[in-house]
């Protein structure tokens, strides 16, 4: 393990480093065991690896549990680190009628559900912005959902592909499904079936709940970054939601979550700092 640095003096930019958020240590680790350079810097009781991955500049960071801890590691990323994008990998409860176990969820758009400041405000609407879903730049999701489809295409999941070592048929999941649309967070772990009910009764087009996104996504906005949020489906955010979460975060997120950041950080366009009017310049 690489030693501690100090921070730059000044953030770096829109050419930044791309900022990763892990939910989980297991992810965490194993984008830490691809990335040759880690150092650690820490930042308000954070570790945050600085390194490369796959050729690209990063900063890994565990993401922290529950909407403050969240926003509070994104707001490291964007204003001590000076990221140029944001993503964050972890794993969701599926509330979507097809969004089974194992699929996996870009967010096209974001809503804290226990945000209520009625009678001030209408129920989930983010004081001060006027709305109650925010929404990630429509061309990195499609970006996103594409390299995720790539990455976990029967393909990769075959004998012989990269992903050969997850044997799908032994854990009782199907092969995954790439679901685009809106996830909501909240700081509640959802596990009986009238909470899911009550969700979906209140947001009809809801695609899956966690505890990060949403808060994820108004720090970035604040910040002007771009951000996409991936969710596999671990649980169906009902009474059986807590079986076997250790064993399929190992066995499948964690895998997964690498996996697509792989393809992702193929796909995003290489950012040169010092374009000729100083901006900075995308290569494919
Ligand atoms: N993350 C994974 N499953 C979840 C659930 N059921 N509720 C909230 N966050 C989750």
């Amino acid at each position: 393990m690489a030693d501690m640095q100090h921070l730059p003096d000044s953030p770096i930019g829109p050419s930044g480093p791309i900022g990763i958020m892990a939910a989980m240590p297991q992810e965490l680790q194993a984008l830490l065991d691809l990335m040759p350079d880690e150092s650690r810097v820490q930042r308000g009781g954070r570790d945050f690896w600085c390194g490369h991955l796959a050729g690209r500049e990063v900063v890994a960071v565990l993401s922290g549990i529950g909407k403050v801890a969240a926003a509070t590691t994104a707001t490291l990323l964007a204003d001590a680190f000076g990221v140029s994008q944001l993503w964050f990998t972890g794993v969701a409860g599926g509330l979507g009628a097809d969004v089974r176990v194992g699929d996996v969820v870009v967010a096209s758009a974001l809503l804290q559900h226990d945000l209520d400041a009625s009678p001030l405000f209408p129920r989930h609407e983010v004081p001060g912005l006027g709305v109650s879903r925010l929404h990630p730049p429509a061309a990195l999701v499609t970006q996103v959902a594409d390299a995720v489809t790539d990455a976990l295409s029967p393909r990769a999941l075959a004998p012989g592909g990269p992903l050969s070592h997850i044997h799908l048929d032994t854990l009782g999941l199907r092969a995954p499904r790439v679901h685009t649309g809106l996830i909501v967070s909240g700081d509640q772990f959802v596990n009986s079936a009238e909470d899911a009910d009550t969700l979906r009764h209140h947001l009809p087009d809801v695609l899956a709940v966690e505890m990060e996104g949403a808060a994820v996504a108004q720090v970035c906005m604040a910040f002007g970054l771009p951000y996409a949020v991936v969710r596999t489906i671990s649980d169906r955010a009902d009474a059986s939601a807590h079986v076997d979460f250790e064993r399929f975060v190992r066995s499948v997120a964690s895998p997964y979550s690498l996996a697509i950041a792989m393809a992702l950080l193929k796909e995003v366009p290489r950012v040169v700092p010092d374009g000729p009017e100083g901006a900075p310049q995308a290569h494919s």
